[in-house]
This record gives C-alpha cells, sequence and structure tokens, in this order.
C-alpha cells in the first residue's frame, strides 16, 4: 500500500514478518502501532533496494545477496536518542556513593551496555578520570555497528554539549575549527581510556570480564519482559557480588529480575544468589 506522500505502508502481513524478524535478531519488540515507525525508518531502504514494497524488500533482506541490507535495516529500527549527562542523578550517585568505596590500588570495571553514539559513556569517563582515586576500566557496547564507530570518532556538535559541566568541557573537549567549526571533540585522552565494541544483549555475551557498575539506561523499554529477564540475568552474571546497576528513570526491574534489589528510583544492587 503506499500513501499520498508516497511513503509504502506494510500490510499486517508484511509487519508481522518484520516484527518476527526484528525480535529475533535485537530482541526489541515492536508492537502494532509502530507501523509507521517501521515505515519511516525503512522507506528510504525499499527505494535504494529498488524494492517494490515492504514483502519484496523482506525476502531480499532474508536472502544470502540481502545480508548486509539486513544490518542496515536492523540497524535503522534501534532508536539512538542520548546525551551527555543524561539522567544526572546517576552521576551524583557515582561520584558520591560508588567512588569512595574504591581506593588506590583497586580497579573500577564499568560497562556502558547500550552506548549508543557515545554521550553517555564519555560523561562517565569524565566523571572517572575526574574523581576516581583508582584504576579504572570503561567498556562500552551496542548493537548498532554505526553508533559505535560515531561513538569512537567522539566529534558531536556544539548544541549537543550544553549539559557537559563547563569545567569538564573545558578540561576533556576540544573546539572544532575549518571544518570543524561548530564542533567540539572530546579529546583524544578520554578517547583513548575508552572501549568501544558491538555488542547485542540479545545474544550470549562475549568474555568481557566482571563489572563494579553496569548502565543499562533507556533500553530495557524496547524488550518485552521475557527477554528483560534473560538480558538482565545474563548481566547479572557479568557483574561483581554488590555491583551497581543503573537503568533509566522510566524503566523498573519489578516482576523482572530477582536477581537486584532497588537501592534508589533506577539504581540496583546485584544480590547474592
Ligand atoms: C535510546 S538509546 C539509549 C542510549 C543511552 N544508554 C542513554 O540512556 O542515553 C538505546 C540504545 O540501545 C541500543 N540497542 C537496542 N537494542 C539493542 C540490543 N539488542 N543490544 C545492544 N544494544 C541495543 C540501540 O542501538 C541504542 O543505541
Amino acid at each position: 500500500m503506499t500513501t499520498e506522500n508516497a511513503t509504502p505502508i506494510p500490510s499486517d502481513k508484511e509487519f508481522q514478518l518484520f516484527q518476527q524478524l526484528i525480535q529475533d535478531k535485537l530482541g526489541i519488540f515492536l508492537p502494532a502501532q509502530k507501523k509507521a515507525l517501521l515505515s519511516n525508518r525503512l522507506w528510504k531502504r525499499l527505494q535504494a533496494c529498488d524494492a517494490k514494497g515492504f514483502g519484496e524488500y523482506y525476502r531480499f533482506i532474508q536472502s544470502p545477496q540481502g545480508r548486509s541490507e539486513l544490518s542496515t535495516a536492523l540497524e535503522l529500527i534501534t532508536t539512538n536518542e542520548t546525551y551527555f549527562f543524561r539522567e544526572q542523578k546517576h552521576f551524583d550517585y557515582l561520584q558520591e556513593e560508588v567512588l569512595p568505596n574504591y581506593r588506590l590500588g583497586q580497579n573500577f570495571r564499568v560497562w556502558s551496555a547500550a552506548s549508543s553514539t557515545g554521550e553517555e559513556p564519555y560523561s562517565i569517563a569524565m566523571v572517572l578520570q575526574d574523581r576516581c582515586n583508582c584504576d579504572w576500566e570503561l567498556l562500552c557496547s551496542d548493537v548498532n555497528r554505526t553508533v559505535v564507530e560515531q561513538a569512537k570518532i567522539g566529534i558531536y556538535p556544539e548544541t549537543r554539549v550544553r549539559n557537559i559541566p563547563p569545567q569538564y568541557l573545558r578540561r576533556f573537549c576540544r573546539k572544532g575549527v575549518g571544518p570543524q567549526a561548530g564542533n567540539v571533540r572530546v579529546n583524544a585522552e578520554l578517547r583513548q581510556a575508552v572501549q568501544f565494541f558491538t555488542l547485542n544483549l540479545h545474544e550470549d555475551f562475549p568474555d568481557i570480564g566482571k563489572f563494579d557498575l553496569v548502565f543499562l539506561r533507556n533500553v530495557l523499554i524496547y524488550f518485552e519482559n521475557d527477554n528483560k529477564t534473560k538480558i538482565l540475568d545474563r548481566i547479572a552474571d557479568k557483574m561483581l557480588p554488590g555491583g551497581t546497576l543503573f537503568v533509566g528513570h522510566s524503566e523498573s526491574l519489578h516482576g523482572i529480575s530477582s536477581r537486584f534489589v532497588p537501592v534508589k528510583p533506577a539504581i540496583y544492587r546485584l544480590t547474592g544468589r
């Protein structure tokens, strides 16, 4: 079906095929009211691939020749909205309640498990570089390869760095000049201090060690309860005893996981088993 402005809308049957595919590959559940979102995100790809409609595009991305297009389609389905120092209370808690427990000679390991374009992990890194007295490691992952590559580069328009405290902006960021005028780049010291890689929360995790603190913010909302429970189990297995978990403020683990106890809104601690 085609609307007046030529944006194709998938039929119910076509939508269900994509819904299943997205759930199988990413774990993300797209409810029926997200038909327009699917269409908006993918219709340019239909055009680029000369597909007559969603059915034809679906068959293409399922074929061996369509493998790379399948990755593109799945990336377009992810929502990557993020910003620096989002949910400030987590950064306050990190400084005031978590870091004072770590001393020189100890190793503090943090994982930003849905790191998007890097604003979240670089915010964490600024706080750690400024306030952490011990050695720290920050691993950052996302299923979307494109945002992971953007995060590694660490360049942001000036309009997107307003939430960075001025002293951190001066210390950790460089203003762009020439063709980069209007942009800001996270400095090399900070970029080299964090490790970015792709990781799908819906699959078994690689050997990345265990963490004292995990940021799993604003990503659980995209999953159904069964998948949330499985992801939280895998996350719990990657955490050190007494480790801290931050989720988004609209996310709750109530009735989803018994492996964590609430400490404050959107802040949990790993329980013993
Ligand atoms: C809304 S952003 C949240 C970014 C950041 N955590 C924050 O709170 O600002 C959600 C991120 O989760 C990622 N994501 C979605 N499904 C995922 C999956 N199955 N595995 C890993 N990351 C996923 C998306 O690519 C996106 O970058």
